[in-house]
């Protein structure tokens, strides 16, 4: 029996990916393992948004070296967002000569054929497409997120936020058929799928490219959540300039909907918004915020933030870190903002001095901490929707996760494992959430 092994790197569009080359892999008899000893082929799916994940993937991929002298015929494959960057397959190649197929983001679909080609002549396979050709439907996934199935809703983005190189390497948005994914959510559904998580780099323009105004995205939602099953919806990204009160008040309607919304703000200050082409304010992005805590009060609400732009000055900073404060997220990811070749940032004046980034993202990251421990305090009383996920028999415990993947620890009899029940918060101890069934 080969065996597969496959390293992911980035976002969850990349672990969904991952489970599309896994299904693949495994449609040509292949099975998974997690010991790179034991494989026969190891893909590296890999991410380009900032210089760390890259320096880290290069790491990664040179430690293999001498396992591939010792096994010669072990695969090496490299795909994802970093071989679409001009020059990386090339630099990839001289780096590792000892890699065997270089394939992009556009041809993920034509893996199983590489392999094929590739076991039968042996020689090195590079194809990276320069935009797509098809959109990626039907392909054998194989879903390895527990409970959760992952089901993309468009591809690509629009936006070319400056900073970003995302456009460069997934190409202009494009939506899926609406029927398409609604069938790949009844299918999820009726496999026992307890979250669907709709993707897509601005799930708010979901659409925006097909000629039918009745395909929307609160149209994609309402028609989801009315689908027969147990479950709950999730989705991300969402755009702050295309995030509507219509999608707002679906997802306050519909139970079915987590009242979870992933809304990246980058940065609170208009000056930098403004040159990170994001098209909206600060107070526009206030006034969003307001208009969600308006339909759903509890909503659980996250953001992506960027330190050190260039041209950020400590008021800008200060902007930033008042907004965290003002809106109190309930989960915040900060990064220190990376140069990426190509985009329009990357040649503007003023960049910032590393020292300079490194103690504004410590000093964002030491107050959302305090805020989210606040939170958790506030939580003790509130009632959460909760999957149950395993059972601790020796202590007689349920841990379980809200729909915004919060641990709660919950003492009862008899719960089911993979079930959904209400869940009050009891108590919060040393950094932990306990509750009780109950509303
Ligand atoms: N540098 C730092 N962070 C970046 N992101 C995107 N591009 C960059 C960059 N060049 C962040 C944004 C985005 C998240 C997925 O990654 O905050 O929302
Ligand atoms: Fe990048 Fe902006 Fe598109 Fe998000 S919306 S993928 S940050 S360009």
């Amino acid at each position: 029996m080969e065996h597969y092994l496959i390293k992911t790197y980035g976002c969850q569009m990349n672990i969904h990916e991952s489970e599309k080359l896994a299904g693949m892999m495994q449609s040509l008899g292949y099975t998974e393992t997690d010991s790179e000893d034991n494989a026969d082929i190891i893909v590296f799916n890999t991410c380009c948004v900032r210089d760390g994940a890259e320096q880290k993937i290069y790491a990664h991929i040179g430690a293999l070296k001498k396992l591939k002298k010792a096994k010669p015929d072990l695969i090496i494959a490299i795909c994802g967002c970093m071989t679409q960057v001009n020059g990386r397959p090339e630099t990839i190649k001289s780096k590792f000569p000892f890699v065997n197929i270089i394939f992009g983001t556009h041809n993920l679909n034509e893996f199983k054929k590489y392999i094929i080609q590739f076991k039968a002549n042996r020689k090195y396979i590079c194809d990276v497409w320069p935009e797509a050709r098809y959109l990626d439907e039907h392909i054998d996934t194989y879903r390895t997120s527990n409970n959760n199935a992952w089901i993309n809703i468009s591809y690509g983005c629009n936006n070319f936020c400056t900073y970003c190189i995302v456009p460069y390497v997934r190409g202009r948005e494009r939506s899926r058929n609406f029927a398409d994914i609604i069938e790949e959510c009844k299918d999820a559904i009726n496999d026992g799928y307890k979250y669907i998580t709709l993707l897509g780099q601005n799930v708010n323009s979901y659409g925006n490219d097909i000629d039918d105004k009745n395909v929307t995205f609160a149209n994609l939602l309402k028609e989801i959540a009315h689908l027969e099953g147990d479950f709950r919806l999730k989705f991300m990204t969402s755009h702050p300039k295309d995030l509507t009160e219509d999608v707002v008040r679906v997802i306050a309607d519909e139970p079915k909907i987590a009242k979870v919304i992933h809304l990246p703000i980058q940065s609170g200050s208009n000056k930098i918004l403004k040159s990170m082409n994001r098209n909206y304010t600060r107070e526009k992005y206030l006034s969003l915020i307001d208009m969600i805590r308006k339909y759903i009060p509890d909503c659980y609400i996250s953001t992506d933030i960027i330190v050190g732009f260039p041209g950020e000055t400590e008021q800008d900073f200060e902007d930033t870190y008042n907004i965290i404060n003002q809106v109190r997220y309930d989960g915040v990811f900060a990064f220190m903002y990376s140069k990426r070749d190509g985009t329009l940032a990357s040649k503007m004046d003023n960049q910032i001095d590393i020292a300079v980034k490194r103690e504004r993202v410590n000093k964002l990251l030491a107050q959302s901490k305090k805020i989210t421990k606040e939170k958790n305090m506030e939580a003790v009383g509130k009632s959460y929707n909760v999957i149950v996920n395993s059972f601790d028999a020796i202590n007689r415990l349920y841990n379980c996760t809200t729909d915004s993947g919060k641990s709660i620890v919950v003492m009862a009899d008899n719960l089911d494992i993979n079930s959904f029940y209400k869940v009050v918060v009891t108590e919060f101890s040393k950094n932990k959430l306990f509750g009780k069934i109950g509303e």
